[in-house]
């Protein structure tokens, strides 16, 4: 198929991954049995049959209970190392990848071999190959505002040391009855040191949190977003300010925010001049990297070349790399 080849062959950034969620089951095992974690599943093809999910909180129980497995600064680095590996077999050229303290530092790993791990991967890759990539420290909106305020506080010394890689903050974790005002002081700090700022909004919850992640948290992105479509006014406010929306499509299948990728709204969104991109999310879990899911949407939903050439462009005009750099991604 010449369309696949000219999706696989196509320069992208990819906006919204969380690095926990490229853990694929071989390497859960693996680190299982090396830092003596017990695992619920006797194989890996019993793991990917649990991947079964119904609505984020299901999805999100399993990819907290996998992440146990992470222990040493050489885990992390493992890790990124090997989403690295298969972005770049994606043709993926630029990664801002969120990852997830807390999820790490509440089973009493230190946040300075979290950093440090995801950090040297970047680096190296960067130095091997010219690959670009920055992190974004995401706060678990299950846990309260206090607990996101004292990651941002442990976090801060770090600051200095991985000033190259270290970027942004976002919001992540379970979004109905979490709003993003919950978060607003730690926000309001992180803007004022000069992070850049995302959050997750309008995956499972409303429309009035995606307002509320912009009025009130300020982002500069939303990652998903797919339910602004509900409000038209809304939609009129993404369009002209070309906020853009980081959406994954394959995750929104897996955990059934749509029913079908045929009835994803991602096509209706481009076509109507929304800031909109592909991305992965979890694809260690929900069955495909960039390509799978540029693929998967392309099929589903009868993108053009010109369509999927502009959801490239999105993913670079979306990114947080100087003006300089995007000039010469596109
Ligand atoms: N953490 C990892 N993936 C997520 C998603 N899709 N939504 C919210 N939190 C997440
Ligand atoms: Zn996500």
């Amino acid at each position: 198929n010449s369309l696949h080849d000219f999706i696989r062959g196509l320069p992208k950034a990819e906006l919204h991954l969380h690095i926990e969620g490229s853990l694929e089951p071989e390497m859960m095992f693996e680190l299982a049995g090396k830092n003596g974690v017990s695992l619920p599943y006797a194989s890996v093809e019993e793991v990917r049959a649990a991947y079964d999910f119904e609505d984020l909180q299901s999805f999100l129980n399993l990819y907290y209970a996998g992440a146990a497995v992470l222990q040493t600064e050489q885990d992390f680095f493992d890790l990124t190392h090997a989403y690295i590996q298969r972005a770049r077999a994606d043709h993926v050229c630029h990664v801002e990848l969120f990852f997830d303290p807390q999820t790490h530092t509440e089973r009493g790993i230190a946040i300075e071999t979290v950093f440090s791990g995801i950090a040297r991967a970047l680096r190296e890759a960067k130095a091997a190959y010219g690959f670009s990539g920055s992190m974004i420290l995401c706060f678990l909106r299950h846990l309260s505002e206090e607990s996101a305020l004292s990651t941002l506080e442990a976090a801060l010394p770090l600051r200095d040391a991985y000033a190259d890689v270290w970027t942004g903050v976002g919001l992540d974790s379970a979004e109905v009855g979490n709003p993003p005002e919950k978060f607003a002081h730690v926000f309001t700090i992180a803007q004022a040191m000069g992070f850049r700022l995302v959050a997750h909004a309008g995956e499972e919850g409303p429309p009035a949190y995606i307002h509320s992640a912009l009025d009130v948290l300020e982002v500069e992105r939303i990652d998903h977003g797919v339910r602004a479509e509900e409000d038209p006014a809304l939609m009129q406010r993404l369009k002209t300010s070309r906020i853009p929306l980081t959406v994954c499509p394959l995750s929104n299948l897996k955990l059934c925010v749509v029913k079908d990728l045929r009835e994803h709204n991602l096509a209706r969104m481009l076509r109507d001049g929304l800031c909109v991109t592909i991305n992965s999310d979890d694809p260690a879990y929900f069955g495909g990297y960039m390509n799978a899911n540029f693929i998967a949407t392309a099929d589903a939903l009868q993108l053009s070349r010109e369509e999927l050439v502009q959801l490239a462009r999105n993913s670079f005009e979306a990114s947080f790399v100087s003006d300089a750099q995007k000039k010469i991604w596109y």
